[in-house]
């Protein structure tokens, strides 16, 4: 039986990760990455190997104290639908509960596979507008098609009396920066 594996990213995964998801994205079939968004996050990465070969990619991103996104889920056409998408989503997935993280969104056009880790269809309107950052350097910016996806981890404190997926309603919690 072949050897599937996760592991996080190193510098040498660097351009794997860059041709995997820019590939896919030149089929439209997710939004592309520049090379500087991959590097300065590469933290975020995990990666995927068959037989200690790269085969796929994904990223956890903290955007709030609260939430956190999965984003650029990728795994080699030649290697589909044999559990590699899964593996990842897992991985990352294991490494938000680790962080504490209470809520987990991803944009996708395959609802369906997301569905299947447990995640929800909502409103791009439900999120807050924090999680919007990216999407000013995005060449859908005006007309995004992606559809917004929730999975709830653990009941955040935070929002408890503002509805699930509000934020903090002011900065207190922060300390104040002397000046
Ligand atoms: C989506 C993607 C990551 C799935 O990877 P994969 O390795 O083929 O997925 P898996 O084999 O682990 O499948 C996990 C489950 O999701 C289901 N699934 C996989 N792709 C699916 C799809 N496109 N639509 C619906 N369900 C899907 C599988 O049937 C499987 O269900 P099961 O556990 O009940 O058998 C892969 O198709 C891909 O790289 N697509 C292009 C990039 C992309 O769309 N990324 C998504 C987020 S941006």
């Amino acid at each position: 039986m072949e050897q599937l594996s996760t592991r996080r990213a190193r510098v040498d995964d660097i351009h794997k990760i860059l041709e995997l998801v820019n590939g896919l994205a030149a089929d439209q079939l997710m939004l592309p990455r520049s090379p500087g968004s991959v590097i300065e996050n590469l933290r975020d990465f995990v990666v995927a190997e068959i037989e200690g070969e790269f085969a796929g990619c994904g990223a956890l991103h903290l955007v709030w104290t609260d939430l956190a996104e999965i984003r650029s889920i990728a795994v080699d056409p030649k290697a589909h639908k044999r559990g590699l998408g899964r593996l990842l989503a897992d991985e990352l997935i294991r490494d938000a509960e680790q962080l504490g993280v209470a809520r987990l969104f991803a944009f996708t056009y395959v609802p369906g596979f997301f569905e299947k880790l447990e995640f929800n269809v909502v409103e791009h309107s439900s999120l807050p507008h924090k999680v919007f950052s990216d999407c000013l350097n995005c060449p859908k910016f005006h007309a995004c098609d992606e559809i917004a996806m929730l999975r709830v981890l653990k009941e955040s404190e935070e929002s408890h009396d503002r509805g699930p997926l509000s934020l903090p309603s002011s900065l207190a919690m922060f300390p104040r920066i002397q000046q």
